[in-house]
């Protein structure tokens, strides 16, 4: 074979891994011998001696746990649970000869008893929503041994379910993938992978939780497992999808919708529900690898200024350090760092420091002094690094079975990672931030967390580190898709202690399920590239779609050279997103917003400026995940998941329920076709009225990002600013684009924007409702319940029509219920 031949085999081999397990081949699980019902569960043993269980968790959601050979372990604990306590609904048990029947007010688990194969179904309608292919099965014979991250820690386990001729597949957190995982196999091994590309899999995070949706109904399946897993929709055989993973349990949780957004709300009860970061999160970020001394810090904060530009705030990546010495600062280049986020902070700027897990490695040189300082973040670490010694003095840094440290090497050469999996060295990382909330700090980007190491990036340095995991003391087979996750909550937890009045802000590149409740997420190292911008829309939606709803991208992308043209159609997608940041690699050209010229300048404050003045809608929307677990960026799937047309709709969006977005993904293009679904459409530019339900032509040149919004919908807006909080949210205008029927309608949600009260009673929720009346419109708004009280302000309501808008209203919002005539 000529060598080339050879390699391109070689790769194949790689990229299509998953393929190559034959999962038919695998020992199924023996048949049901006997059963036993407890309050919650029915533990089924089997005659192989194997043992499955199924909990009932709520009406909707049933747990299963297999082992395979040996009883169920007592032992039962997930990283990822939010909710372990839930009140039992009620249900039954009934049984033929064949089968167990066990049934919810909405589910049915039917288990047959030979072969053991599971079955649900809709518990109204006895229809089928998703059955075992196969019995659940496991690697008695060590077929799969070869190609396993590491086969000691381990046995490979696989569980598969038949497929639909027209089923849909959703999910999986981070993926460098279309909308619609149909025909596709992905791994789950959080990986550091820059310059990543559509297909490259696995990157950064571990979700391993999906949707399946045929005939407009859904199930989630969470596949509750943290060591390399695998997921397979139908790719290697159109008869199956199946996932698996190199060990621990089978153990999964099905979810019944039949909505995706019911589905959704339960994942989030499940895996936890976002917090609410702060207000000034949904403002506009610019960063840079890496922006330093401190006077171009505020140099670029000053351009902004100028510019007319609003900007909340400013990234220092890894060289406000000294050394990449984590919780240090440079006093060469940051001379004064709380005298600086005060001045930036005077400008409505905040700051937020990057933070890796790698602590270099630095044991003590021989004339080293004592520390004495209270704040040792500000001297030269040179001699003696504090936090090296306070790891090692505590015993907080990984090692390897053997009892060595381990040493990766990331930014500061050789490096120690902290076992994040225990409580005390968790507490202790979390303190640290000291370091930065004394000096003003305002937020923390945990990076590098897959954990990236220089040595080796498949994790095989470290396939003999031993993390303490509840006492189980794992290795890296089942701990590293978790680390990030573990990082994150530390920091999550230690900024809570430090700042007990301000909501923590933190922001990730990797992570497990359930990372929504410490942290946002970024999608890493994109390309500066049409094609990766094309990327953005399926990998939010996606991300959307797997409990995580803050989300974001490099605005203008990471790696390589740029253009205004591909910067603009950037910002007309993450203008909408959660996390707006522009973000650039050290070598890569400059991208900030004014870097192309003029022309491209302006339309981007066009689109910032819109950003601000949508806060309103936009936090309201955020305040509904949130509550719901909901995503504010969502395919259109979510919102009309009876239309087919919208199962793999990969160029359009949809912020809530009412704002429709079909951006520009291609360079030079001024006219593209958007998909709206049925209903009456507003054009947001022109106010033209559309019927939905088909497919039009629109215009796009570059100045305008086709948007449509909802009839029926009130869009709530703010002032202009250059900052959140700059000045008061007075007036809020009410845009009301009134339906059919001339009706429209809107909750809105406030809070303070800063501190945690809003999980009591610290928010306000005013519902306008607008009717068409015999001259005009009726708008009435009801009295707000909650404690948050925003003060004295106007309320401005403004009827959109076809044409231009007339009907404009402005009364005070005197916190009563009210009615008001437009005419
Ligand atoms: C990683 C991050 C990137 C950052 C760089 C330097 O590549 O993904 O955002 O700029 O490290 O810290």
């Amino acid at each position: 074979m000529k060598p080339f031949i050879a390699i391109f085999f070689c790769v194949l081999g790689l990229v299509t891994v998953s393929s190559a397990q034959d999962i038919t081949k695998l020992e199924k699980i023996g048949a049901v011998d006997s059963f036993t019902k407890s309050e919650k569960a029915v533990v089924f043993n089997c005659q192989d001696k194997s043992q499955v269980q199924v909990t009932v968790l709520a009406p909707d959601l049933i747990r299963i746990r297999a082992s395979f050979a040996k009883p169920i372990s007592a032992k039962d604990h997930s990283w990822a649970l939010a909710k372990t306590d839930w009140t039992t609904p009620r249900w039954s048990l009934s049984e033929t000869n064949d089968a167990v029947l066990i049934r919810t007010d909405e589910i049915e688990v039917l288990v047959h008893r030979s072969p053991l194969l599971i079955e649900f179904r809709d518990a109204k309608t006895h229809s089928l929503i998703n059955a075992d292919e196969q019995p659940m099965a496991y690697d008695a014979k060590g077929l799969l041994k070869d190609m396993m991250f590491d086969p000691q820690a381990g046995t490979f386990i696989a569980a598969a379910k038949k497929v639909g001729f027209d089923e849909h597949f959703y999910g999986l957190g981070e993926k460098a993938a279309r909308l619609d995982k149909r025909r596709s196999s992905f791994v789950n091994w959080n990986s550091d992978t820059p310059g990543y590309t559509e297909g490259k899999d696995p990157i950064y995070q571990t979700v391993p939780f999906f949707t399946g949706l045929q005939n407009g109904s859904a199930y989630g399946i969470f596949f509750d497992n943290s060591y390399r897993s695998y997921f397979d929709f139908a790719k290697s055989s159109q008869q199956r999808i199946w996932f698996g993973a190199e060990g621990g349990e089978l153990n999964y949780y099905f979810f019944y919708g039949p909505s995706l957004k019911k589905i959704l709300n339960r994942y989030a009860d499940l895996t936890g529900h976002m917090p609410l970061p702060p207000l000034w999160a949904l403002g506009n970020q610019q960063s840079r690898w890496s922006y330093y001394p401190d006077t171009m810090v505020e140099e670029v904060v000053s351009e902004y200024r100028k510019r007319d530009l609003p900007l909340d705030v400013i990234h220092l990546d890894i060289d406000y350090m000294q050394g990449y010495r984590v919780f240090t600062w440079d006093r060469q280049r940051f001379r004064d760092p709380k005298a600086l986020s005060e001045k930036l902070g005077r400008q409505g700027v905040k700051l937020i420091t990057i933070v890796d897990p790698g602590v270099k490695y630095q044991p003590v040189a021989k004339s080293a002094g004592q520390i004495t300082s209270i704040t040792p973040e500000l001297e030269p670490q040179d001699q003696r690094y504090y936090v090296f010694e306070q790891g090692v003095q505590q015993n907080y840094f990984q090692r390897r079975t053997n009892g060595d440290l381990f040493i990766p090497r990331v930014w500061p050469g050789e490096s120690v990672f902290v076992d994040y999996t225990l409580p005390a060295a968790r507490e202790w990382w979390g303190g640290l931030h000291r370091a930065y909330i004394d000096n003003g700090v305002a937020g923390i980007w945990n990076d590098m967390n897959e954990p990236s190491d220089f040595v080796d990036q498949t994790g095989k340095n470290q396939i003999d580190v031993v993390s303490y995991d509840e006492g189980a003391k794992s290795t890296h087979a089942k701990n590293r898709n978790v680390f990030a996750f573990l990082m994150a909550r530390a920091t999550y937890e230690g900024l809570e202690r430090l700042r007990p009045n301000q909501r923590p802000y933190v922001i990730t590149r990797a992570g497990y399920a359930g990372i929504q409740r410490y942290s946002t997420m970024w999608t890493g190292d994109t390309n500066s590239t049409w094609e990766a911008l094309a990327l953005n829309i399926p990998m939010f939606t996606t991300l959307g779609l797997s409990g995580e709803p803050f989300v974001g991208s490099d605005v203008g992308g990471f790696m390589g050279r740029g253009n205004g043209e591909l910067l603009v159609r950037a910002y007309q997608i993450s203008f909408l997103a959660p996390f707006c940041r522009n973000h650039k690699v050290i070598d890569g050209y400059d991208q900030e917003p004014w870097r192309f010229g003029k022309y491209y300048e302006d339309i981007i404050r066009k689109y910032l400026k819109l950003r601000y003045q949508l806060l309103p809608f936009l936090y309201n929307t955020l305040a509904e995940a949130h509550q719901t677990g909901t995503p504010l960026f969502r395919p259109l799937v979510l919102n009309y998941q009876d239309d087919r047309n919208t199962y793999n709709l990969d160029d359009e969006f949809m912020i809530g329920n009412d704002l429709l977005v079909a951006p520009v993904v291609k360079a030079d293009v001024t006219r593209r076709l958007v998909y709206l679904p049925k209903g009456t459409w507003y054009d947001y530019w022109t106010n033209k009225k559309y019927e939905g339900g088909t497919t039009i032509s629109a215009d796009a040149p570059l100045e305008s990002v086709p948007m449509f919004v909802r009839a029926g919908a009130i869009i709530p807006t703010g002032p202009e600013l250059n900052y959140v909080g700059e000045k008061p949210v007075d007036p809020i205008t009410f845009i009301i684009y009134p339906d059919d029927k001339g009706s429209a309608s809107l909750t809105l949600y406030e809070d303070d924007g800063v501190s945690p009260a809003y999980k009591q009673d610290g928010f306000r929720r005013t519902t306008v409702n607008a009717a068409r009346a015999a001259a005009g419109y009726t708008v009435s708004v009801s009295a707000p319940n909650g404690s948050y009280n925003p003060g004295p302000r106007k309320f401005r309501f403004l009827i959109k029509s076809a044409g231009p808008t007339r009907n404009v209203i402005t009364v005070a919002d005197d916190g009563t219920a009210r009615s008001v005539t437009i005419r």
